[in-house]
């Protein structure tokens, strides 16, 4: 999405510090991942776009292992020893805050609070006010509610669910708890708060009745989506969000003419970016950054990391390509493994059960059957027979072995490395090469044939 900058001086806080109980994990719920990625990873995408000019994460329940999780060297950190309530929490990153500007106060496990509806909360303020995002939900259970004065709708107060009264409990709009507050008032306000209430917490609620009092304007804005404040608590709420992102991508992938089987059974983990006539069968996850060319076309089950794929190649189900380039015109798969490292020009063929590995193959080459690839550097036109190895490793060391253009690898050959196999090479099947072949030649390196006449086949014993 395109973005502007809204203004560089905005401060943003990051709330981060809850234990997340309810995950039912050793993980802090903040690194439980969606779509590939940590919770907070997607939020700190979307600050950044804001293009702000400080991000503070208020750390605490596993802080050492979220700051290790997003290395990012322009974030300031700050530790909530003891989760005293979000008030507490963003007077921890109080000294870190500006002395004029606005804070917006953001959610780590709220992952898919969109950009535009961010932007819509600064737009609907100015630099004096405060300003709150609120949603409108049927069921308002556990959420503070907006108290607004009655003729002039002007917000007086949030009301937690354990302080609200039956008449508050009525309310169906909702603090979302992202909000956008004047630095100049947090300076103020935070060390005011008190925790004299239902749940023994500094409440950063409390500042907008704090607010009200003094007669300071609170403006409201709306998010374009419900599920865009939406907070993780449980592992059904994350796989609910997940399925929305999921959706979305789906939708944008169809709006950019890919043709997708199903488009509640695609997996995007990263971005994928595709030419046009790109069609993607069932089942595939697609992770970091993958991008097809014109007329490729993914079968069924395909999951493809970090790749890139060129013009009208196409992936047969069940493969799985990770770290890899593969140019136009190739035929992967069914059921091929290509790992990291491995560089496939035109026209290769890689069929079922073929492992490569860190390798470059040349243009129109074929590997179609049961093979290891490894470590190996591949000309042009080379025929790869069924059940070929590369025998790459010798327990401590991996070695190369080089094919050259138009050799012929004979079935249940093993290559063993470091060898050279050169041009125009027949080897024979079911070889052992375990030195560099001449120039087209036929080579061979097998015991020969023998034949026994009127051999007798053993018999079963029988036991007396
Ligand atoms: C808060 C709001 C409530 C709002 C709801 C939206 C307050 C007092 N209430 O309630 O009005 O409807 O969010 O979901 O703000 N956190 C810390 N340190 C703390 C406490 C919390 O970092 O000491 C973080 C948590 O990790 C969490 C977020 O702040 O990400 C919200 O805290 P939580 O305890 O879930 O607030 P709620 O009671 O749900
Ligand atoms: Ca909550």
């Amino acid at each position: 999405m395109k973005s502007t900058p809204i203004s560089n001086k905005l401060n943003i806080v990051i709330l981060a510090a809850g234990a997340g109980k309810r995950m039912q994990s050793t993980l802090p719920k903040v690194l439980h991942t969606l779509a590939g990625y940590p919770l907070l990873r997607h939020v700190i995408n979307t600050a950044r776009l804001l293009f702000p000019n400080k991000i503070c994460i208020v750390i605490g329940h596993g802080g050492g292992m979220v700051r290790e999780a997003i290395p990012d060297d322009d974030l300031i950190w700050i530790t909530q020893e003891q989760q005293l309530g979000t008030g507490h929490a963003v007077m921890q990153a109080l000294p870190h805050l500006d002395k004029v500007e606005q804070t917006l106060v953001l959610y780590g496990d709220v992952p898919l609070i969109n950009i535009v509806t961010l932007k819509k909360l600064i737009h609907a303020t100015n630099n004096k006010q405060c300003a709150l995002m609120t949603a409108i939900l049927l069921d308002a259970t556990g959420y503070g509610r907006i108290v607004r004065e009655m003729k002039s709708k002007t917000i007086m107060a949030i009301v937690e669910q354990k302080e609200a009264n039956s008449e508050q409990l009525a309310i169906c709009e909702i603090n979302t708890g992202i909000m956008l507050l004047p630095n100049q008032y947090l300076h103020e306000w935070l060390p005011k708060l008190k925790n004299s209430n239902a749940q023994e917490e500094y409440y950063l609620t409390d500042v907008i009745g704090m607010a009200a009092k003094l007669g300071i304007e609170i403006a409201s804005a709306q998010p374009i989506n419900t599920w865009e404040v939406m907070g993780v608590n449980n592992k059904r709420q994350l796989a609910e969000l997940e399925r929305i992102y999921q959706k979305g991508r789906a939708n944008e992938l169809l709006e950019q003419g890919v043709k997708l089987i199903d488009p509640d059974r695609i997996d995007v983990r990263g971005s994928l970016s595709c030419e046009s006539d790109v069609e993607i069968d069932a089942n595939c996850i697609f992770e970091g950054t993958v991008a097809l060319g014109k007329g490729v076309k993914i079968g069924a089950n395909c999951i493809l990391k970090n790749v890139t794929v060129a013009a009208d190649t196409l992936i047969h189900p069940y493969s799985l390509i990770e770290d890899a380039e593969i140019a136009d015109n190739c035929r992967i798969g069914p059921y091929a493994r290509i790992r990291p490292g491995t560089r496939l020009s035109s026209k290769v063929h890689i069929g079922n059960f073929v492992e490569v590995k860190n390798s470059q193959i040349a243009l129109g080459t074929k590997a179609n059957h049961l093979s290891y690839i490894g470590d190996s550097i591949i000309g042009k036109g080379v025929n790869i027979g069924a059940g070929t190895i590369t025998c790459n490793y010798d327990g401590a060391n991996k070695y190369q072995t080089i094919i050259e253009d138009d050799v012929f690898v004979g079935s249940d050959t093993q290559l063993v490395a470091p060898v050279r196999i050169s041009k125009g090479s027949t080897i024979g099947a079911g070889s052992t090469i375990t030195k560099d072949t001449p120039e087209n030649a036929l080579t061979l390196a097998r015991s020969k044939q023998i034949s026994i006449s009127g051999w007798k086949r053993p018999t079963k014993r029988t036991n007396k």
